[in-house]
């Protein structure tokens, strides 16, 4: 018989094929998330769950999978499934690292350009037909070359929004839990610097980290009040790790400048403030929204699934204590 995997959203079905091959694989065909109560129904047999980062894998769903080896992301954050619960039960827990480093770190960058030289604004000015013609003082934004750039949190996607940055001639300034050798920092001209030396230092704030308690609410009003009036808040890593209501009250006071944003603390809820406010870029969180990187995506956690199946490690466990004994 083989082994059952449930995926909870149609996904790319290319990456899928050989994963039928090898397992009798269920998927929601709804185009809405599943319920937990429609997950726990489902799981009963269920060897593997490919699940989207939108999905909360609570203690309660992986308790329910009584059959369950395996929950494979297909996201890289993993903030949404309950890996304390996953490693006590002994239940090995995947993200999709690497695939998607580039195109989140692209959508971020588009933020960056986007808020500074006020793209969408300007575009629904066209479309209002608004436009009467050139003016010297239309539309003015802020320059981002030459600016500086602080990026919170140099993982991955953050040393790739680094690079970019570079590539616009901006200075780049970090801070991370982890400092690079200074020898690596020179060669790549990145400059550590603390939280607060940051915040008050650059032009464009852009945040990496994952979400985790001690990154819960890092940006609140007193992190925001650091920053140059002058300058923006760029998140594209997940809602909580900024205090939405402090950034509302820091845009609306012009304690910043503006803020481009991928990710909320409520998702899909949006603060109807910032519906309002037009030196706000707002996106659905679409970081790694491309066609490649969605399909490299489903691939990713399809190799984990099937790696649990062949009985190995999957290589991109993250809570790897569950195999020792
Ligand atoms: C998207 O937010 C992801 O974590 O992959």
């Amino acid at each position: 018989m083989r082994p059952k995997v449930l995926i909870t959203r149609k996904i790319y079905e290319r990456p899928l094929q050989l994963l039928k091959e090898k397992a009798e694989v269920t998927i929601n065909l709804k185009d809405r998330p599943m319920t937990p109560e429609e997950i726990i129904a489902a799981l009963p047999g269920k060897i593997g769950m490919l699940a989207m980062g939108s999905d909360r894998v609570s203690s309660q769903i992986l308790e329910a999978g009584k059959d369950l080896k395996i929950v494979a992301n297909n996201a890289v954050g993993f903030n949404n499934i309950d890996l304390d619960a996953a490693i006590r039960l002994k239940i090995a827990a995947t993200n999709t690292p690497d695939v998607l480093t580039d195109t989140t770190a692209d959508l971020s960058f588009a933020l960056i350009l986007g808020v500074a030289r006020r793209l969408v604004e300007a575009d629904r000015f066209v479309r209002a037909g608004k436009w009467v013609g050139w003016k010297p003082n239309l539309m003015i934004g802020s320059e981002v070359h030459g600016k500086t750039l602080g990026v919170i949190g140099l993982g991955r996607i953050g040393s790739a929004v680094a690079k970019r940055g570079q590539g616009f001639n901006m200075r780049i300034v970090y801070t991370d839990i982890r400092r690079l050798h200074p020898a690596i920092e020179q060669q790549h001209q990145l400059q550590f610097m603390p939280l607060r030396d940051l915040l008050q230092t650059s032009d464009f704030v852009t945040l990496h980290v994952p979400l985790t308690p001690e990154t819960f609410h890092l940006l609140g009003a007193e992190q925001l009040r650091l920053m140059k009036k002058s300058a923006f808040l760029i998140n594209a890593s997940r809602g909580p790790v900024v205090d939405e209501k402090a950034l509302v009250e820091a845009l609306r006071a012009g304690t910043i400048a503006g803020a481009g944003l991928d990710v909320f603390e409520a998702e899909p809820q949006v603060s109807p403030e910032l519906l309002a406010m037009d030196n706000v870029l707002l996106l659905p969180h679409v970081g790694s929204a491309t066609d490649e990187t969605r399909e490299k995506m489903v691939q990713t956690a399809v190799n984990n699934i099937l790696a649990v199946i062949r009985g190995e490690i999957p290589p991109n466990i993250l809570n790897p204590e569950i195999y020792r004994s």
